[in-house]
């Protein structure tokens, strides 16, 4: 097998038992190239954060294989897979999902000690994320005091503590204005840019098609269509 960065081969998976049985994915292949932004589209219910969740080991397969960083992912014991998702994967979310009782850089500072311990520069590495984002004077301020596009640049930021190769992100602007999406999209297509990180990018939001190198419709729990994005 050649490079499987991160895949998925012939995945099924169901929710449910007997008449309410649902076949979230129906026999999905695909492979996400390493240092590229891919959007994944389909209507409500077409199985894309089923998908996205088989990428970020939140979900096993009935059936099939799920590739991460090229490790088979079935092969692994349960500690193993918490681990490899530990290390290698990031999650972002429409609803940002930050702790409201934490500073923004205290949030940051969190998302690095669960994934590297307690350090003593762990405060330093959050603020620099931060300030990367333009968040100076909002380091210290409540999600509650953040526009929803800092609060998704404060969950991004986040999210890269620990600088996981890997960035999965489940409709990220449908909770924001035109500009703070579009920042969004920057931002995380610079991640791939800069830092050559894989980002899969779950979305109605069209704007995308102009940050991705690849887009993917999946229709009823199938890959109706791959196209190329306005990057490749
Ligand atoms: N935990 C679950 N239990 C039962 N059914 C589920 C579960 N998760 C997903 N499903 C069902 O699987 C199908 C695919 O769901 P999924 O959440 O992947 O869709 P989606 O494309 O992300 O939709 P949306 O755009 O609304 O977020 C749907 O029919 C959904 O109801
Ligand atoms: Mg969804």
């Amino acid at each position: 097998m050649p490079d499987q960065f991160l895949a998925v081969e012939d995945a099924r998976i169901s929710f449910g038992k007997g008449s309410a049985r649902v076949r979230a994915l129906r026999g999905v292949s695909v492979t996400f190239e390493r240092g590229t932004l891919s959007l994944v589209m389909g209507p409500s219910g077409s199985g894309k954060t089923t998908l996205l969740s088989l990428l970020g080991c939140l979900l096993s397969p009935d059936e099939g294989i799920v590739f991460v960083d090229g490790v088979a992912v079935n092969e692994l014991s349960v500690s193993e897979k918490t681990v490899l998702r530990r290390q290698k994967i990031s999650f972002v979310f429409q609803a940002f999902r930050l702790l409201h009782s934490l500073s923004a850089i205290d949030n940051v500072a969190l998302g690095l000690e669960i994934r590297e311990g307690k350090r003593a520069d762990n405060m330093v590495r959050a603020r620099e994320l931060l300030l990367q984002f333009g968040l100076r004077g909002k380091l210290n301020h409540d999600p509650n005091e953040l526009s929803p596009g800092e609060k998704q640049r404060v969950a991004i930021a986040r999210a890269l503590a620990g600088d996981p190769p890997i960035l999965l992100a489940d409709e990220p602007t449908a909770s924001l204005d035109a500009e703070a999406g579009r920042n969004i999209c920057q931002i995380l297509r610079s991640q791939v840019d800069q830092n050559g990180r894989t980002v899969v990018v779950v979305s109605h939001d069209p704007r995308w098609k102009e940050f991705a190198d690849r887009m993917i419709t999946l229709s009823d729990g199938q890959i109706k269509q791959e196209e190329q994005g306005n990057k490749a």
